[in-house]
């Protein structure tokens, strides 16, 4: 699988630190950071803002960014972000072709995408500059200059251009899950996926997003930071009973 290995990051990187930090991770397996070290979301090497840091290109400890700086409405933010999100509102999401009044049909999306899919697509849209975190010492945002298109096009996921965004040609994010009345999906508990091999979160109210099949901190093993290994499409066929 080209996965971590062909990362751009690992190109960029001093080769000795990293395998350094691997192996200070191995070690010390209890370390919080093992994980993310090296992973695709890890840009402390780029020493934006003058952070040599992990987390705080999405989290900060103290001054996060209140809903209306960063754009949201009640309820849209991450834990302690630290980070603009994205402006688009309306994205276009996926239609079904094949399954009339399938779950996606009958639940619809939120199109402003209100749950933790914002977040991604506050890089992954590109309107928003992965390095626009962070306050001046006017306690103003930070705008960067880096988009996600620069460093890997295909990381561009929900493209934006201008004020627009596109999910319409991606796997359905920001609906209801179906709660066991699809034969052809698993069901599920609270906010849990009963999935066949392994159990994925939901979001909010049982919501699907990107961080069910995603875990933006890499502490999944598996490759594009997914939660089930997808070899023999096992991801797919955790939800899907096909
Ligand atoms: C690229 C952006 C990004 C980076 C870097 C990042 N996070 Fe997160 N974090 C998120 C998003 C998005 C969520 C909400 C979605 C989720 O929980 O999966 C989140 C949720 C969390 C949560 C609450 C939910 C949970 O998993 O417990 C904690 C705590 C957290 N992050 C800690 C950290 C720490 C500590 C670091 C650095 C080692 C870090 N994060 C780095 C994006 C990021
Ligand atoms: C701070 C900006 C930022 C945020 C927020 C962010 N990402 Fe990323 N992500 C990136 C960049 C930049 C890359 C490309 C890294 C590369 O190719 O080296 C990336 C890569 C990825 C990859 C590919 C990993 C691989 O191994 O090739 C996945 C999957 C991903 N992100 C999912 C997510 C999800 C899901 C969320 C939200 C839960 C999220 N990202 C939030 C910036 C971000
Ligand atoms: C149903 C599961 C699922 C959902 C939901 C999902 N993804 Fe993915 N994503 C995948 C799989 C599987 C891959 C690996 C595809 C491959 O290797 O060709 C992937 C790959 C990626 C990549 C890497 C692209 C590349 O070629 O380097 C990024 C970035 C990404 N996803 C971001 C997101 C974002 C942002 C969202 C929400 C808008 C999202 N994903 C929702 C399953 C999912
Ligand atoms: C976390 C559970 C989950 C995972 C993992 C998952 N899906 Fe889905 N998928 C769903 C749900 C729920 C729907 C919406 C219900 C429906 O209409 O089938 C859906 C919808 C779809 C659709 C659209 C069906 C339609 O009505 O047009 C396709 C195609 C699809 N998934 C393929 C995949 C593939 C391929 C993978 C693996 C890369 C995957 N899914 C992974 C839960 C999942």
């Amino acid at each position: 699988m080209k996965t971590l290995i062909s990362s751009r990051w690992h190109r960029i990187v001093t080769v000795p630190l990293s395998v350094l930090l691997m192996g200070a991770g191995l070690l010390f397996s209890g370390a919080a950071s093992a994980q993310m070290t090296g992973s695709a979301h890890d840009f402390s090497s780029l020493n934006w803002n003058g952070y040599d840091e992990i987390c705080v290109v999405c989290h900060t400890p103290h001054n996060a960014y209140s809903e209306t700086e960063a754009g949201a409405g009640p309820g849209q933010l991450g834990p302690l972000w630290n980070r603009t999100l994205t402006a688009v509102n309306n994205f276009a999401t996926y239609t079904s072709l094949t399954r009339v009044g399938s779950d996606i049909q009958a639940t619809g999306f939120q199109a402003d995408l209100s749950g933790v899919s914002k977040l991604c697509l506050s890089c992954h849209d590109g309107t928003i500059a992965i390095d626009s975190f962070g306050r001046d010492t006017n306690n103003d945002p930070i705008i960067g200059t880096t988009f996600v298109g620069a460093i890997n096009a295909n990381a561009n996921i929900g493209e934006g251009s201008g004020l627009t965004g596109d999910l319409s040609n991606d796997h359905p994010v920001a609906f209801t899950f179906p709660d066991g009345t699809d034969s052809e999906i698993v069901g599920i508990t609270a906010n849990v996926v009963n999935g066949q091999t392994t159990p994925m979160p939901l979001f909010g109210t049982a919501q699907m997003e990107c961080a069910t099949c995603h875990d933006v901190h890499a502490t999944a093993t598996f490759g594009k930071l997914l939660r089930v290994d997808n070899t023999g499409s096992g991801l797919c066929l955790n939800c899907h009973i096909k």
